[in-house]
């Protein structure tokens, strides 16, 4: 079994659910605590032992690729300002030369199509495809979790969260094959948004996947399907007339960070364990609600 060794990363999507914020800054910049949204994702990836990271970029995400990138005058500044933690810690950050790649999606047809605009650079092995605007707070990782189980089962593996049965309606929801005992179960198929009367589970689709290399054949062949977008949804419902699909209910809880709620629920969660000022937030926290 070939190992998980690559991770796609789109991040050219327009962002639209949190404008204006994302009017001038792109969406995977957005901070939560003191770190943008792509950094949890990388580092994520990174801590599951990928050692290539592809960012699928479009236009207006150039400071992306800053922000992985050496900021040579700042470093400077700092040295010479003796802010030398700060500049040991902004050092640490910085991903190994040449462990991320980018490549462009021309216009922002899909996040199936987005995927696919990684091909050449995933190659005939299998990869992993993780959502920048979905933080998963879990230890370890929800991807590294992933990965250890893809050892054990092979396949593809969509990563699943349990929401609340009355709202399956706002979710891609999987359907268990068979009777479904413990975290990882073979899927028989995925419903978009169903009401709860018809959900096949209250599992959710959650943004980390482990997918085949033939997905990519599947990706050239979808059509434009929800909202005029090439989804990958679609591509991965055809692959599964062919290979097996597990889904995986990760230990951890996941944020939304592309809408506005779950962004302010994210910094919220992560603020209340940062040890810097947990105490502090956490009080502040209780005289606004009383
Ligand atoms: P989303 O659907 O959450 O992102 O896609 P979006 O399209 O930017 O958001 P809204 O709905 O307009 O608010 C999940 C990820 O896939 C990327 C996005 O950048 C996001 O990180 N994506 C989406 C692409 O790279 N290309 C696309 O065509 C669509």
């Amino acid at each position: 079994m070939k190992p998980i060794r690559k991770v796609v990363i789109p991040v050219a999507g327009l962002g639209t659910r949190v404008l204006p914020a994302t009017k001038s800054i792109p969406k995977e910049l957005l901070p939560i605590v003191d770190r943008p949204l792509i950094d949890y994702v990388v580092s994520e990836a990174f801590e599951a032992g990928i050692e290539h990271v592809i960012l699928v970029t479009g236009r207006g995400k150039s400071a992306i690729e800053d922000y992985f990138d050496h900021a040579v005058e700042l470093e400077a500044a700092l040295a010479a300002k003796g802010k030398d933690d700060i500049l040991a810690s902004l050092r640490s950050r910085q991903p190994k030369a040449g462990a991320i790649s980018y490549t462009r999606q021309q216009a922002p047809l899909g996040l199936g199509h987005a995927v696919n605009c990684a091909r050449a650079l995933i190659g005939d092995e299998p990869f992993a495809v993780s959502l920048p605007d979905v933080i998963i707070d879990g230890a370890p990782g929800a991807l590294a979790q992933m990965v250890r189980e893809y050892e054990k089962t092979g396949g593809n593996i969509i990563a699943v969260e349990e929401v609340d049965p009355k709202e399956t309606g706002k979710y891609g929801i999987v359907a268990p094959k068979s009777e479904r005992a413990g975290r990882i179960f073979e899927m028989s198929g995925m419903v978009e948004k169903p009401t709860p009367e018809t959900a096949p589970s209250n599992l959710a689709i959650t943004g980390r996947y482990i997918l085949q290399p033939e997905i990519f054949d599947q990706l050239d062949k979808t059509q434009r399907g929800a909202g005029g977008e090439i989804q990958l949804t679609d591509a991965m419902a055809a692959l599964m007339e062919a290979q097996p699909f597990f889904a995986f209910e990760y230990e951890g809880v996941s944020h939304d960070c592309g809408d506005k709620l779950g962004w302010l629920k994210a910094n919220v969660r992560l603020s209340l364990k940062n040890s810097e000022f947990a105490d502090s937030f956490r009080e502040f926290l209780r005289k606004q609600v009383n």
